[in-house]
């Protein structure tokens, strides 16, 4: 009998986090290393949110909380639902959980039974095939590339729908490619939507306040209301509010999958960390002027990036709507040599190769469903940034 679960063969760790990983080794081995890896605002958590935390630690907030949150923060995401999203959700149609990771986790493991298809845009966070995987679906990946912007067509979603399709997941602006949809684009896939009256709509709208220049967030409930009963809003303030370590996401949708939802939690992690449920009721109901200010710096980021990358030989860099990542298109260095000899089969043996020889790390695009490309997280101080293009520009001048 085998030790290890059928299960586990079904998934694979994250190359996010391996990527990460990998570069903290090399730089602890002294190595000069730029980690463009890892998904996370290089930004302290405001101080107003680390205080509300201490006071609650002061004040004995250190118990066992209702298993799908404090009722105070619920409250406070309806009030962010409605202020920010036109969305009207009652305390009973939201959970918490330990970041947008167990949301989206919990809700696909609450539905999902063998055979159920679930629709993912690639490239896609990656995290979500393995997660349908984990919970017994079948992930459908279908290929957005750069020749729409890395954004799904109405005529693509139409395609890959089939009578097994329990979840359609949509994720704007995106993790890796920083897409973001426009009011139109997303009431076209709307539309498709509502001739499919079986297809769940579960929206990942982790990066809804980093967006730039006059593009404006939407998201599909509040785009078609008639989606509402079938869409599960999924939020969280680990990217908005540099919160990452402190684990709260947050959904709201029908009661009955939100009741679900919580089952599940309650027989794993139970609620999540008493004091960050604290901290996030103070960063939804506090100033929110730190918002507006880390929009600039990552636009001016974005900025920058965009036209180093794209002034390396081979690359190809569309300017993103959103997020803290870019996704450039490297097929011209497929089948090139690097200047220590290696042959560029691939983008995996790209980012390899690139983090031996200059030591910048990125994420090959495979791990996102779709090459040749890397995805480059900006959220990082701009002479780092600078110093990063300007070797991945060396790496890809010296390519013969
Ligand atoms: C698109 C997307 N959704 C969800 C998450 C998970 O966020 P959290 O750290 O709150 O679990 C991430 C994190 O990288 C993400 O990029």
């Amino acid at each position: 009998m085998p030790f290890l679960s059928d299960t586990l063969a079904r998934v694979k760790p994250s190359p996010t986090i391996a990527v990460t990983t990998k570069a903290a080794q090399l730089k602890a081995e002294g190595k000069d290393v730029i980690g463009l890896g890892a998904g996370e605002p290089d930004f302290d958590t405001p101080q107003n949110i680390k205080d509300a935390a201490k006071r609650a630690i002061d004040a004995g907030r250190t118990k066992y909380t209702a298993v799908d949150g404090i009722p105070e923060l619920k409250a406070a995401i309806c009030a962010k639902f409605l202020r920010e999203n036109g969305l009207t959700y009652t305390p009973a149609q939201v959970t918490v959980g330990t970041g947008g990771k167990q949301t989206l986790y919990n809700a696909l493991m609450a539905t999902c039974n063998p055979g159920d298809e679930v629709i993912i845009p690639a490239p896609y966070w990656v995290s979500y095939p393995d997660m349908v995987l984990l919970a017994g679906g079948t992930p459908v990946p279908v290929v957005a590339g750069i020749e729409t912007n890395f954004k799904l067509t109405p005529a693509q979603l139409e395609a890959a729908i089939t009578p097994k399709t329990k979840w359609f997941i949509f994720n704007s602006p995106s993790n890796p490619t920083g897409a973001g949809y426009t009011r139109a684009e997303l009431r076209a896939l709307c539309d498709v939507l509502l001739r499919h009256p079986h297809v769940w709509i579960m929206s990942d709208d982790m990066y809804e306040h980093l967006v730039f220049g006059d593009f404006e967030f939407c998201t599909p409930a509040e785009v078609e209301p008639k989606l509402y009963d079938r869409t599960l809003t999924c939020n969280g303030v680990s990217k908005s509010y540099a919160m990452t370590g402190w684990r709260i996401g947050y959904a709201a949708g029908p009661v009955a999958l939100i009741k679900a939802m919580g089952t599940i939690q309650s027989q794993s992690t139970s609620n999540p960390c008493s004091v960050s449920q604290y901290a996030a009721l103070e960063a939804l109901t506090g100033p929110q002027d730190f918002l507006a200010e880390n929009r600039r710096v990552f636009e001016r980021r974005r900025d920058l990036v965009v036209s180093m990358l794209n002034a390396a030989k081979g690359v190809t860099c569309p300017t993103p709507e959103g997020a803290f990542y870019v996704y450039p298109d490297i097929s011209e260095c497929i089948g090139k040599v690097t200047s220590g000899g290696t042959v560029i089969s691939n983008d995996e043996v790209f980012a390899t190769a690139l983090l031996e020889e200059t030591g910048v790390a990125v994420v090959f695009g495979a791990a996102f469903g779709l090459s040749p490309n890397f995805r480059v997280s900006y959220a990082t101080a701009d002479e780092t940034l600078r110093e990063a293009c300007g070797r991945i520009q060396a790496f890809c001048a010296a390519l013969t």
